[in-house]
């Protein structure tokens, strides 16, 4: 036991029924934060100004930032161009026609935490980079389609293992999902590949993320010197989406989905 609620054997935290509330309200507003973004991304633009505005929105909402001050991190976004896989730096590089970003924001309100990102693309978007897209996009769904009481987590690694791979693109193995709920990140790890049947059975009242990364290339990534920027060894491109979920009696619910509706790619 820990305060009120349960964690199961594997050390994943059970939350109550009243707790969907406020899961709802922090991913809404960084779902929102997201949506307001979007008109932000332009050749020329760059990423430090963009997250310069994240932050100014989330202090504009009287929330805060999960991310400044995480581990010494400083920013109020990852923000991840091109052959970046995830924890890009935000910084003076001007954003060029073409490039496809992820834009990854976390927020707490009221003690709890919403975390989620998504494709972004400067300018003019080319053939291989929106397939990229679209199927990290949808791999992201089906994985969140397997999320309901009595299926696994491996379930949900193996959905979007089984999409991506299909499309002969690849899934990055090196960062995983997780927990959160009143923490950042929490028990259990969430692979997006795996076997069916495998890994802990999902219950009522879980919370967590499923952020699949997808290579056009290979999967394997390596850590810049920053100690943060992820790339793929191989330079190809990569793309990102994120949701924060919770299980519910019969399936699930997203705690990030876009008031705008601009979560997917195709939005304009
Ligand atoms: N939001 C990221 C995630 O999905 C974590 C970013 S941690 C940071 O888990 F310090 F790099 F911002
Ligand atoms: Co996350
Ligand atoms: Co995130």
């Amino acid at each position: 036991m820990i305060g009120k609620g349960r964690q199961t054997r594997d050390g994943i935290r059970i939350y109550q029924d009243a707790d969907f509330a406020g899961m709802h309200k922090a991913g809404a507003l960084a779902a929102r934060i997201l949506d307001e973004i979007a008109e932000h991304v332009f050749p020329g633009q760059s990423t430090g100004e963009i997250d310069r505005l994240i932050e100014q929105k989330v202090n504009d909402a009287g929330a805060t930032s999960a991310t400044i001050g995480y581990r010494g991190y400083q920013h109020a976004s990852c923000i991840s161009v091109n052959h970046v896989v995830c924890h890009g730096i935000p910084g003076d590089k001007k954003l060029k026609d073409g490039d496809i970003l992820n834009i990854d924001v976390t927020v707490i309100v009221d003690g709890w935490f919403g975390d989620t990102s998504r494709m972004y693309v400067a300018g003019k978007l080319n053939r291989k980079a929106e397939r990229l897209i679209q199927v990290t996009h949808d791999s992201l769904m089906k994985g969140i389609e397997a999320v309901k009481p009595g299926n696994t987590f491996g379930d949900i690694g193996h959905a979007i293992q089984a999409y991506v791979e299909g499309h002969r693109m690849s899934v990055v193995r090196d960062f995983c999902g997780h927990g959160l709920g009143q923490v950042f990140h929490a028990p259990p790890n969430v692979l997006h590949y795996g076997r069916p049947g495998t890994g802990a059975v999902l219950e009522e009242g879980m919370f967590f993320t499923i952020e699949p990364m997808v290579n056009l290339g290979r999967p394997e990534t390596k850590v810049l010197a920053d100690d943060w920027t992820a790339v793929t060894r191989d330079k190809s491109l990569s793309a990102q989406f994120e949701h924060s979920v919770g299980v519910t009696a019969n399936g699930v619910e997203i705690f990030t989905l876009s008031p705008a509706d601009k979560f997917h790619p195709t939005w304009g």
